[in-house]
């Protein structure tokens, strides 16, 4: 539980807040590389903690990032004309290039320097693993360019989506550390879908409903261990990564590829679901890219043309009762990641933290709270750098393992939660 005040701490992003700041000492996945992927092609609208941008790639193949509205009298520049090197507003034909400074004025008198003075602002974007990272603080504290493994892999060997999630941030990013939630509103997927069914580890899953979870601090953030009885004398352990501030990972299956998400907030009521998908020792199938382009495992169907899941809020999920009764689909609610999105939104916009009921296997999610707001706090009031910038804590792995019962998992796994080119990933 939460007081409100810890609630509004850790869930509010916006300019200003101390966990916008945080956020804003990150890459942060922003766009998919395919939605720019044209010089001279249309400009996208981008919303990131609570900021509206627009993003375009010029005709040199420059990508800018820079605020949507125009310098002029604030027209959105997602009707701009994207031609010779800039962005132009079609109402007086103001034209900003990719930093955001205005190269012309075209109404000024020749010779006039008033563009000059004019600049909207702008970000600073990278281009990896086939997604477009934005970083939006101070310039002096940029980190090091991000480093998770999904994102420097050959291109063959990932994949990756985002979808619409309608609601804060944080109750999506809890989804992805709970991983108690997984033997039940998660079963019928275990035994059914394509990047999941097969491995032996789902055995364990379906067969210990009662996992108990154990934490590890690490610097960049979290180590999750659920356990699970496996053979006797031995447990099976999912673990899973939560990096600083919003990188979850979920423990691999078989020989599946493993995959993960990125909990990126739109607004304080909305946020991007990233989900990645990549194995780290070969391409994905034709089968695999297939599946996830299909919706299977972790991705969705969309609406046509859109980031915006088929099965939402407005059609209450497609719901399907009769399915849900005979147990086929648990909550009734088809695919993965519409599960999760359905069950998250339903709790509100913000869920109301001062009323929930926390119990052990909620350790995880009480930890990863704790280190958020004291990063947030630490960062607001003493100017300490928060951790999880760096490549040396980005590059880890999620583990499926069976240890001795004995064994500590922090210690028996440690190799396995170390991502490193070409090593094979550990996974039952
Ligand atoms: S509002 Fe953009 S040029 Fe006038
Ligand atoms: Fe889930």
């Amino acid at each position: 539980m939460l007081t409100k005040e810890q609630n509004e701490l850790v869930t509010r992003t916006n300019a200003g807040t101390p966990m916008g700041e945080l956020f804003r000492r990150y890459w942060l996945p922003a766009l998919l590389s395919e939605e720019v992927a044209e010089n001279d092609g249309p400009p996208v609208r981008l919303k990131l903690l609570g900021e509206r941008l627009i993003c375009f790639r010029d005709s040199e193949g420059r990508l800018g990032v820079i605020d949507e509205f125009c310098a002029h009298r604030g027209v959105s520049l997602w009707f701009g004309r994207n031609e010779e090197s800039g962005l132009r507003c079609p109402y007086h034909g103001w034209k900003f290039d990719v930093n955001g400074r205005c190269v012309e004025v075209p109404s000024e008198p020749e010779g006039s320097r008033f563009c000059e003075k004019v600049r909207l602002k702008a970000y600073t974007l990278v281009e990896r693993g086939g997604v477009v990272w934005i970083y939006m603080g101070p310039p002096e504290f940029q980190p090091p360019l991000p480093e998770w493994e999904f994102a420097t892999v050959p291109a063959a060997q990932s994949f990756m989506s985002k979808r619409l999630q309608e609601c804060n941030w944080l109750q999506a990013l809890e989804g992805g550390i709970d991983s108690s939630h997984v033997s039940f509103l998660h079963s019928g997927g275990l035994k059914s879908d394509p990047l999941f069914k097969g491995a032996k580890g789902n055995e364990y899953n379906l067969a210990d409903l009662r996992p108990r979870f154990e934490v590890a601090e690490t610097e960049g953030g979290l180590f999750i261990g659920a356990r699970r009885n496996a053979e006797p004398g031995q447990l099976y352990w999912r673990i899973t990564p939560w990096i600083m501030p919003c990188f979850t990972m979920v423990p691999p299956r078989g020989d599946h590829p493993v995959h993960g998400h990125f909990w990126v907030p739109i607004d304080d009521e909305n946020c991007w679901a990233w989900s990645f998908d990549y194995h780290p020792t070969r391409a994905l199938t034709e089968q695999e890219v297939q599946a996830m382009r299909d919706g299977a495992g972790i991705h969705c169907k969309y609406v046509a043309g859109t980031y915006i899941p088929l099965a939402n809020k407005s059609n209450d999920y497609l719901m399907d009762r009769a399915r849900q009764k005979t147990g086929e689909l648990y909550s009734g609610v088809e695919s993965i990641a519409i599960q999760d999105s359905s069950l998250q939104e339903s709790m509100g916009p913000i869920q109301d933290r001062t009323k929930e009921m926390l119990t052990t296997t909620d350790r995880g999610i009480m930890q990863a709270r704790r280190r958020l707001m004291a990063a947030a706090t630490a960062l607001a009031e003493k100017g300490i750098e928060p951790p999880g910038r760096d490549a040396n804590a980005q590059r880890v792995r999620s583990a499926a393992i069976v240890l001795p019962e004995v064994a500590s998992f922090i210690e028996a796994a440690a190799d396995a939660l170390r991502a490193e080119p070409g090593k094979p990933h550990s996974t039952v």
